[in-house]
C-alpha cells in the first residue's frame, strides 16, 4: 500500500525522501512522488512507475535543493496509476501525501465544488488537501483538527503549509505513522525501516494526534491542541536486517532466515522445556477458560491460522474455526464471551483483519494477537499479544513471517493441550523439544534448493498447476498454492486430494502439473492413490513427501524428500520446498520477485 516520509533537517531533503521512499518499496506502488521547499517554494516532481523513474525525472528536470519536504509511494485506489494521480497533491496554501482511503471523499469534494474549489485529479487525496486549505486561516494544528473531524476513513497524512517552510505537519487515524528523531532532525514514515539509516528513535503517534516537525524541535498534539509527553521507542532491528545483504532478493533471503527467526521467536517462550506465554499474558489458568477459538486473518497468515486449526484440534481437543478477516467481520460471527479470537497479521495493519479484532472485542471475546511488526494497531488494540520475531520483512510476497506464526501456534497448541490435560506433561516436553530442534530442521530443508530450483524449472511454462494434500498438508498446500501465483503470475489452485474427483479433476490434462504434499503417514495411502488417478490422466506430478514416506517411481516424476522431522512438525520444514518453488519459477520467469505486480506489502484498505 501506500508509503509516506517527511523529512526536515540539514540535509538534502529530496535525496533523503529518496532513500526513504526506496526502503518503503517493499509495501507496493505504481507511482512516486516528493515535494519539497526550494527558497518558499514548494517543488513538486512525481512520476508514474518505479522510484527509478522518477529519479530519471528529475535528474532531467531538475532536483529542488531545500531541508524540508514530503514524498510518497503510491498504489492506486482513487484514479489510475498516472502522473497527475500521483502523491503529493496540493490545494492552495497545502500539500500532502495520503496513506489510506478517506471513504467520503465525494462528499467533502461536492461541498468544496459548490464553494468554487476545482481539482485536477480523481484522488480522494486532493479533497482532503483542498479540505485543509478550506480550514486553513494561518494556524495549521487549527486546520488540521477541523479537517480530520470532517473525514471519514483511514489516512496517515504528511503536510505542508506554503507559510510554513521549515515545518512538516503529520497525522493519523487507522494508517500507520512514525515520527522519526535524530540529532538536528526528524522525519515521518509509514514504518521504521524507511529511516533506519538515519536514526532508530522513534515517536507512535496514536489516531487523531497531530505530529509538527521544526528544525528546533517536534511536539506531538492532541485534538484539543494540548502538547504530549509521549514515550521516544528505539528500533533494535539488525542495521542489516533491511537490506539485502549479497542475496538476489528479499525472498530468499527471508527463506534463509526462516531457522533464526524460530529460534528467537520460540526460545524466550520455553521455560524448563515446557512453553511458557506468561510473558505475553497468556497462562495456563486462562488456556484452560476456552471454550471456542476463533482464528481471522487473511492470505498467508490466515494459512498459518489453518495449521493452528489442525493442530489445536487435535492436540488440545478445542474447537476452532479459522475466517477469512473480511468474510469474518461481515457475517455476523457467533462469538461469545467464553471465546477466544486470535488474530495472526505480519503487519499488525491489515484493515480487515484489525476490523475482525474490534468485532470481536465488542462481542465480548478475549482476543490475542500474533503479530510481528511491533506496536502496531493490531498488537496494540488485541488484550493479549504474541510477537513473532522475525525481524522485518520485505519481501512482498510472505515467508519467514508465515514460518513463526505457525511456530506460535504450535506453542500455543502445545500449552492449550497441557493446560486442558489433553496431552501429559511428558508428550509436552517431548514436543517442545521438537519445536526447539526444528530450526535445524528447516536448515536442512533449505538444502533442498537445488532441487527445487529444477522443479521450478519443469513449471516455468505451465499456464496452471494444482496443489493437493490432505490433513496439516492440504493447509500447506494452500500457502505454496499461493506463493506460487503471488510471484509467478502462473494460476495455481490448492485442493483437497479427496475432494479433486468431485469436480476439479476434469482440468487435468496431459502434462499439467500437480505438486503434492504427503507428510502424514496415516493419509499416505489416500493422497498416493489421489496422486495414481492424477498420472492415470496424464498430469506431471511432483511430490514434497517425508523422509518416513517412500514414493514409487509409477506415483510421481519428480521427487522432493524431507528430512526426519516429527510428523507434527512437518509443516515447519515441508513448507521450505514450496516457497523456494514459488520463488525459482519467479525468478525463471524473470518477474519483479520482491515486488509482484498489483500487490501491497501492508493491506490497509478492505
Ligand atoms: C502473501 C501475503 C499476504 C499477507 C496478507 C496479510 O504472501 O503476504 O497474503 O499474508 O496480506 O497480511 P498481514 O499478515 O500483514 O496481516
Amino acid at each position: 500500500m501506500c508509503g509516506i516520509v517527511g523529512y526536515v533537517g540539514r540535509k538534502n531533503c529530496a535525496e533523503v525522501l529518496l532513500s526513504t521512499l526506496e526502503k518503503l518499496e517493499y509495501r507496493g506502488y505504481d507511482s512516486a512522488g516528493i515535494a519539497v521547499f526550494d527558497k518558499n517554494n514548494i517543488e513538486v516532481r512525481k512520476a508514474k512507475g518505479r522510484i527509478a523513474e522518477l529519479r530519471a525525472k528529475m535528474a532531467s528536470e531538475g532536483s529542488p535543493e531545500g531541508r524540508v519536504g514530503i514524498g510518497h509511494t503510491r498504489w492506486a485506489t482513487h484514479g489510475e496509476p498516472s502522473d497527475i494521480n500521483s502523491h503529493p497533491h496540493s490545494g492552495g496554501n497545502v500539500t500532502i501525501v495520503h496513506n489510506g482511503i478517506i471513504e467520503n471523499y465525494k462528499e467533502i469534494k461536492n461541498m468544496l465544488i459548490s464553494l468554487g474549489r476545482e481539482f485536477v485529479s480523481q484522488t480522494d487525496t486532493e479533497v482532503a488537501a483542498q479540505l485543509l486549505d478550506f480550514y486553513y486561516k494561518g494556524n495549521p494544528v487549527e486546520a488540521i483538527i477541523k479537517a480530520i473531524r470532517d473525514i471519514r476513513g483511514s489516512f496517515a497524512l504528511g503536510i505542508i503549509f506554503r507559510d510554513f517552510p521549515d515545518t512538516i505537519f503529520a497525522v493519523r487515524k487507522e494508517s500507520p505513522l512514525i515520527v522519526g528523531i535524530g540529532e538536528g532532525e526528524s522525519f515521518i514514515a509509514s514504518d521504521v525501516t524507511a529511516i533506519l539509516n538515519y536514526t532508530r528513535d522513534y515517536y507512535m503517534p496514536e489516531p487523531d494526534e497531530i505530529a509538527v516537525l521544526s528544525p528546533y524541535s517536534t511536539k506531538i498534539y492532541g485534538l484539543n491542541y494540548n502538547q504530549l509527553d509521549k514515550p521516544l521507542h528505539h528500533a533494535d532491528w539488525d542495521e542489516n536486517a533491511a537490506e539485502k545483504q549479497g542475496y538476489a532478493h528479499f525472498m530468499i533471503k527471508e527463506i534463509n532466515e526462516q531457522p533464526d527467526a524460530v529460534k528467537t521467536t520460540v526460545v524466550p517462550r520455553v521455560t524448563d522445556g515446557l512453553p511458557d506465554l506468561s510473558e505475553c499474558g497468556i497462562t495456563y489458568d486462562m488456556l484452560r477458560g476456552f471454550k471456542r477459538i476463533n482464528i481471522a486473518a487473511c492470505g498467508t497468515a490466515m494459512h498459518a491460522g489453518l495449521v493452528g486449526k489442525y493442530i489445536i484440534e487435535d492436540l488440545a481437543e478445542i474447537p476452532v474455526n479459522v475466517d477469512i478477516a473480511s468474510e469474518f467481520r461481515y457475517r455476523k460471527p457467533l462469538v461469545k464471551k467464553d471465546d477466544l479470537v486470535i488474530i495472526i497479521s505480519q503487519s499488525g495493519e491489515t484493515a480487515d483483519s484489525l476490523a475482525a479484532l474490534r468485532l470481536s472485542k465488542s462481542l465480548g471475546a478475549k482476543t490475542l494477537a500474533i503479530v510481528n511488526a511491533k506496536g502496531s494497531s493490531i498488537a496494540r488494540e488485541a488484550d493479549m499479544t504474541i510477537y513473532t520475531l522475525a525481524g522485518p520483512e520485505i519481501a512482498v510476497a510472505s515467508t519467514k513471517a508465515y514460518m513463526v506464526q505457525i511456530a506460535v501456534m504450535y506453542l500455543f497448541a502445545f500449552a492449550a493441550a497441557y493446560a486442558n490435560g489433553a496431552i501429559s506433561e511428558q508428550r509436552c516436553r517431548e514436543l517442545t523439544a521438537s519445536l526447539l530442534e526444528i530450526p535445524e530442521k528447516i536448515s536442512e530443508a533449505i538444502k533442498l534448493n537445488d532441487k527445487a530450483q529444477y522443479a521450478a524449472s519443469t513449471l516455468v511454462n505451465a499456464d496452471s498447476l494444482l496443489y493437493i494434500g490432505r490433513g496439516l498438508d492440504y493447509a500447506l498446500s494452500m500457502e505454496g498454492s499461493l506463493k506460487l501465483k503471488e510471484i509467478s503470475y502462473i494460476h495455481s489452485e490448492s485442493y483437497a486430494a479427496g475432494e479433486l474427483k468431485h469436480g476439479t479433476i476434469s482440468l487435468v490434462t496431459e502434462g499439467m502439473p500437480v505438486i503434492a504434499v504427503v507428510t502424514q503417514k496415516e493419509l499416505e495411502e489416500k493422497t498416493v492413490s489421489n496422486m495414481k488417478e492424477l498420472k492415470a490422466r496424464g498430469a506431471y506430478v511432483i511430490v514434497v513427501a517425508a523422509s518416513n514416506i517412500l514414493i514409487e517411481s509409477d506415483v510421481a516424476d519428480y521427487v522432493i524428500n524431507l528430512g526426519e522431522c516429527d510428523e507434527m512438525l512437518s509443516p515447519m520444514t515441508a513448507v521450505v520446498p514450496l516457497q523456494l518453488i514459488a520463488y525459482y519459477t519467479a525468478v525463471l520467469k524473470g518477474n519483479d520477485v520482491d515486488r509482484p505486480r498489483n500487490l501491497a506489502k501492508s493491506v490497509t484498505v478492505e
